[in-house]
């Protein structure tokens, strides 16, 4: 089966990721880590302060960025009698989940399709989160499913314009798609204590069956830090590995750059389609609008194929279509199929 609908990583692992995994001494399992007797939490976090430029009690890790996520929101929808949190309207589905979880009270804010893409309004963005001082505000950046971005100098002037005890989490786990500049990152979250980033080696560090996550925030939230951390450490053998990701930064950004091919391609052959729009991609997806009357007959293809990509049913995107950025030959395959069951 080719999966093309989780945004996983069908192409190869650094050589450093291999070569990590194959030298791994077993007898390392034997033991907890000793680095919390540092007052650290793990290799990992130390190696991403060391990266990232902050300090280390302020790095999150978890188990995948989803574990961050959810330990954010279930923390500070829990902790006060606030209990809401705004969202982006089209957004992953999994954070209006976790709000309902611990009983949390879910608001929207709109996203504008623009020409060949979706977009934030930013004031509309700190008016809404004004208006409803929610306890927690949601950015995505790179957003799925629709792949649009905030820039550093809007993220600051959210920050700069929303209440101080609106928690603000930017889900940045596409992020490294866009660029490979993370000197924002240190600046803003020194500057706004209410401020947690997340990220995760899943996209383009191609390891979403490791589960590590990693995250920034603002300094002073000592009591969430105590309940997002691990007292007995992380897995060792995870920690081994994702130091090796964290040293294969060229292989990984060959392989972003290779996607290019794929939305090309997908803009090429299929944007001229009736009932066909191809939105921009700046992440390892490409949302496609189609016509919905071919779903069936799409999905029998594709299953007939091997592959699975992801019809959207969320409301307002049920005729979209997201597929992951794959190797050059599975997606010729895939258009080929999409423009097979179009035309006939
Ligand atoms: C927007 C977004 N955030 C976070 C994640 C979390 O991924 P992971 O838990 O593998 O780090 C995903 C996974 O698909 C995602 O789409």
């Amino acid at each position: 089966m080719n999966y093309l609908d989780r945004n996983e990583f069908n192409f190869e692992p650094s050589a450093k990721v291999i070569e990590a995994i194959r030298n791994f001494d077993p007898a390392t399992l034997c033991f907890y880590t000793r680095i919390y007797d540092e007052g650290k939490k793990s290799i990992v976090s130390v190696r991403l302060s060391e990266i990232y430029g902050v300090p280390e009690p302020q790095v999150l890790l978890g188990y995948g960025g989803e574990d961050i996520l959810k330990n954010a929101v279930h923390y500070y929808l829990m902790e006060g009698s606030n209990k809401t949190i705004l969202i982006p309207e089209f957004s992953w589905w999994y954070y209006n989940r976790i709000a309902g979880e611990c009983g949390g009270e879910t608001y929207m804010y709109p996203l504008y399709e623009q020409e060949d893409t979706f977009a934030y309004n930013v004031d509309e963005v700190i008016e809404y989160t004004n208006r409803i001082h929610p306890r927690m505000l949601l950015l995505a950046s790179p957003n799925n499913p629709t792949g649009n971005s905030l820039t550093s100098e809007e993220i600051g002037r959210i920050m700069e314009n929303i209440p101080d005890d609106t928690m603000v989490l930017i889900d940045e786990a596409y992020a490294s798609f866009i660029t490979s500049d993370t000197d924002y990152i240190a600046p803003l979250v020194n500057k706004y204590s209410n401020l947690i980033i997340s990220r995760t080696l899943s996209k383009f560090y191609g390891l979403p069956g490791l589960r590590i996550g990693f995250g920034f925030m603002g300094a002073g939230h000592d009591n969430f830090l105590s309940y997002a951390n691990k007292y007995l450490g992380y897995n060792r053998f995870s920690e081994a590995v994702a130091l090796a990701a964290l040293e294969s930064d060229d292989h990984y950004r060959k392989v972003a750059d290779q996607m290019e091919w794929d939305r090309q391609l997908f803009k090429q052959e299929l944007a001229g389609l009736p009932g066909f729009k191809v939105y921009k991609s700046v992440a390892n997806f490409i949302l496609i609008k189609y016509p919905v009357e071919i779903k069936e007959r799409l999905q029998q293809a594709m299953k007939e194929q091997d592959y699975k990509i992801k019809f959207m049913g969320d409301k307002g995107l049920e005729s979209c279509l997201r597929i992951t950025l794959g190797r050059p030959e599975q997606i010729q395959i895939v258009v080929d199929t999409i423009k097979r069951v179009a035309l006939s």
